[in-house]
């Protein structure tokens, strides 16, 4: 349980020793991208980045066909979220289509901004217009789901819109995305290096504002380093040569626990949920036997776990386990 609504709740690191396998990070498990990773050795950390990212916003902006006003950078996209929640324009109701990542309701808890979950599309479109800032994350963490309603929530936003696309790049088929809306990036997430804690915002209008409310640089040479590479041909052909791989793993991945007799909902992106019954007693079972999965509680799913796509050794480990694990249990009803 939950004490403090402030705490965050994540998949990876938990305190304890490094697992033998970790299903918890929706990271592309085939990374690191080897292009960015040199990148990274010859980031210079002896001196400070440019306070403005000059430069490296308007490598961003023309890559994004639009002006470099219109991009900001952040430590990530969570400090990106918190800084909007923060940003005195889009102060007002805060608006989310639940289950969904857990920091936009922290966002708004922590900024002391009214909050509404709205648990159906219907009631988020019908309560879009009241809003000043809405989160979509796109696919969506954990569910995986790509709402079709993206540009009649665009037409009906009151406020900010704001598209969360930590995923988009590890979609079987990334979506053309409506005008007019707030865009987050967070490519540590397609070229697994979460470690390098940088992402950015791409605004329908200028966001120097935006930028100036972060204490002074916020991305270390290193942020800007990944940022920088994940622009480059090479990095991005990597990406799609590891796509292909990544959703025949994540397929073999659901036909194994369908194998155990679980029900999965596969997400079109590089994860799964899969219901266990009780997920924070298999979650703990697993991570005994050096396995790390996401429980889904956090999210109000309390029956599910997350798994991301892994390496065939780790899922041969993982169905192994998880076949004693619900045999030993009560708690899954099988
Ligand atoms: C949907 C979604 N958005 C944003 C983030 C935060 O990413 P970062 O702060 O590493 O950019 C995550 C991380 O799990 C996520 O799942």
């Amino acid at each position: 349980m939950l004490d403090d609504p402030l705490q965050p709740v994540h998949g990876g690191a938990d305190g304890g020793p490094e697992p033998l396998y970790d299903f918890s990070t929706n990271a592309n498990a085939l990374g690191p991208n080897p292009v960015i990773l040199e990148r990274l050795r010859r980031a210079d950390p002896s001196r400070y980045p440019d306070p403005l990212y000059r430069g490296l916003r308007k490598a961003l902006a023309k890559a994004h066909g639009v002006a470099w006003e219109q991009v900001a950078v952040g430590t990530g996209t969570s400090e990106l979220i918190h800084r909007l929640a923060r940003w005195a324009p889009l102060r007002g109701e805060v608006l989310l289509l639940a289950p969904t990542f857990g920091e936009y309701a922290r966002a708004a808890r922590a900024s002391g901004l009214p909050l509404w979950e709205a648990k159906t599309p219907e009631e988020f479109l019908n309560r879009l217009p009241e809003s000043r800032l809405a989160f979509l994350a796109v696919p969506n963490n954990p569910t995986g789901e790509v709402y079709p309603f993206l540009q009649e929530a665009a037409q009906r936003a009151g406020g900010a819109l704001v598209l969360d696309l930590a995923y988009h790049d590890l979609l079987e088929a990334p979506l053309p995305l409506p005008e007019g809306v707030f865009r987050l990036y967070s490519p540590n997430k397609a070229h697994g290096l979460t470690g390098v804690r940088a992402g950015y915002l791409v605004g329908p209008w200028d966001l120097t504002p935006f930028q100036n409310l972060a204490p002074s640089w916020p991305v270390s040479v290193y942020g800007e380093a990944l940022l920088w590479g994940q622009l480059e041909p090479e990095a991005r052909a990597w990406l799609e040569a590891t796509k292909k791989e990544l959703f025949r793993l994540r397929r073999l991945l659901a036909a194994g626990l369908r194998g155990l007799g679980l029900r999965v909902l596969e997400s079109p992106a590089n994860f799964l949920l899969v219901w266990v019954g009780g997920a924070e007693e298999v979650a703990r079972a697993l991570r005994e036997r050096g396995i790390r999965v996401r429980a889904c509680t956090s999210f109000g799913l309390p029956e599910w776990l997350r798994l991301s796509a892994q390496r065939e050794e780790a899922q041969g480990a993982l169905l192994e386990a998880l076949e004693e694990v619900l045999k030993e249990g009560a708690w899954a009803g099988l």
